[in-house]
């Protein structure tokens, strides 16, 4: 029986070696013939102790997933996320507001950065362990799958404001893009294609190798310092009900208190968070959890930016929390009035912890950075 179980475990690993060794080998062949680059696959890395990830979604009659990773695709989604040929001015590219240094998010609070120079109306969110984003895209979750929002950016007037026929007659005017096509998807270029191969690189932006999961994984079990145990302590008791496991968010909606006012609609009705989704009264003014991964990186926070730093937030949940009838239950936590009590301390604590879910490997890796470079 234990003999069983033993061969059982080596046959994974085996399964696993054999993977890695196919992928670095072949990343160093680029004369590969294309109908072998398009089967390979992309050795998905699931981090110990993540939840299992989403795939794209399951084809009914096949049974496989839609658009299953392939190096070819993810290589293909790379360039495309890096290239301004993608916009209609030639300027802006998915990078222009998703900056890799700062988790892919940009820094500034509405963005001005899209082709018409105007300010969106909401902040650009970081962009890693999306594979695991199960509820939906956007802060509102009104966007189901990566594979449909790419069409959002692309085609939005104050983004990239592509036609996207346009995009399609580039794309196929570049002979560097249609042998990527054809390498990866054995096509030529097209606005769906387009759109499967930005999400199988952005499914590969995966953050896990903060010093918080080296002290997890036990690789370094000194990785946190005293102070930064305590800060992880109180972020699962105070905040580990939003900002949960692993990902260190539930990619629920909550309404966190910041608002008491929801608008009246105008806008198409942004202010209105979920609620403009599902029209759901006790959605108003609830938002997606983000992640507290790479969070000391990616200031300013909220949907709309409106906190410049982490100083801000906390004091947002220590003393500012509006009492409203949306506001979320789990943070009358101040003896069943609203807040988040937090001594000056406990912050320290926990700004410290904050810290030690920086993953530089990923905020520097070249796997992620620009191809163009
Ligand atoms: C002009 C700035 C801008 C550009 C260009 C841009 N984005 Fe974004 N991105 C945003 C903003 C702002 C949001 C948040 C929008 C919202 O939630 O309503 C966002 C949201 C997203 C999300 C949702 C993430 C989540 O966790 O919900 C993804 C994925 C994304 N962008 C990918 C892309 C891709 C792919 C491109 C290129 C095709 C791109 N973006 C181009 C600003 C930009
Ligand atoms: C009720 C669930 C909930 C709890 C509890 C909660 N948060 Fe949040 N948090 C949210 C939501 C939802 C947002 C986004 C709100 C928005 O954008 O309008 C958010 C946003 C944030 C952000 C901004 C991140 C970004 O990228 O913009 C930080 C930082 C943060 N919370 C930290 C904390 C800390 C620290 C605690 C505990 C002291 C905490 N939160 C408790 C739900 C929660």
């Amino acid at each position: 029986m234990s003999i069983k179980l033993r061969n059982k475990h080596f046959t994974g690993v085996f399964v696993l070696l054999v993977g890695l060794v196919g992928v670095l080998s072949c990343s160093k062949d680029d004369g590969l013939p294309l109908a072998e680059e398009e089967e390979i696959p992309f050795a998905f890395r699931q981090p110990a102790f993540f939840p299992k990830a989403v795939e794209s979604a399951i084809d009914p009659k096949t049974g496989i997933p839609s658009n299953p990773l392939t190096k070819a695709g993810v290589e293909l989604g790379r360039r495309l996320f890096y290239d301004p040929l993608l916009s209609a001015n030639k300027q802006v590219s998915c990078a222009s507001c998703h900056h890799q240094s700062k988790g892919f998010s940009d820094g500034v609070a509405l963005t001005t950065a899209g082709v018409s120079g105007k300010p969106l109306e909401r902040h650009s969110p970081t962009l890693f362990n999306l594979a695991w984003a199960d509820k939906g895209f956007f802060w509102d979750g009104g966007s189901t799958n990566l594979e449909s929002q790419a069409f959002g950016p692309l085609t939005h007037a104050d983004e990239m404001g592509m036609y996207l026929p346009v995009l399609v007659e580039r794309l196929r005017a570049d002979a560097t893009y249609v042998e990527l096509f054809q390498k990866a998807f054995g096509e030529l270029p097209s606005e769906h294609r387009t759109a499967m191969a930005l999400s199988q690189f952005q499914r590969m932006l995966i953050s896990a190798d903060a010093p918080y999961d080296f002290y997890r994984r036990e690789e370094q079990p000194d990785a946190l310092s005293a102070e930064q145990l305590r800060g992880l302590n109180l972020v699962r008791q105070k905040c580990g009900s939003c900002h949960a496991g692993e990902l260190f968010t539930d990619n629920e909606f909550h309404n966190n208190g910041i608002d008491d006012d929801f608008g009246d609609g105008s806008h198409e009705g942004i202010y209105w968070g979920r609620y403009r989704i599902t029209y759901n009264p006790l959605d108003l003014g609830a938002f997606k959890t983000p992640t507290l991964r790479n969070v000391m990186v990616s200031a300013p926070y909220m949907h709309d930016g409106r906190f410049k730093t982490i100083d801000e937030v906390l004091n947002h949940y220590r003393f500012d929390i509006k009492d409203t009838p949306v506001t979320a239950s789990v943070l009358y936590q101040n003896k069943d009035q609203v807040g988040i009590p937090m001594t000056d301390k406990e912050v320290e604590d926990i700004k410290s912890f904050l810290n030690a879910l920086t993953d530089e490997t990923f905020l520097k890796s070249r796997e992620f950075s620009s191809p163009f470079k």
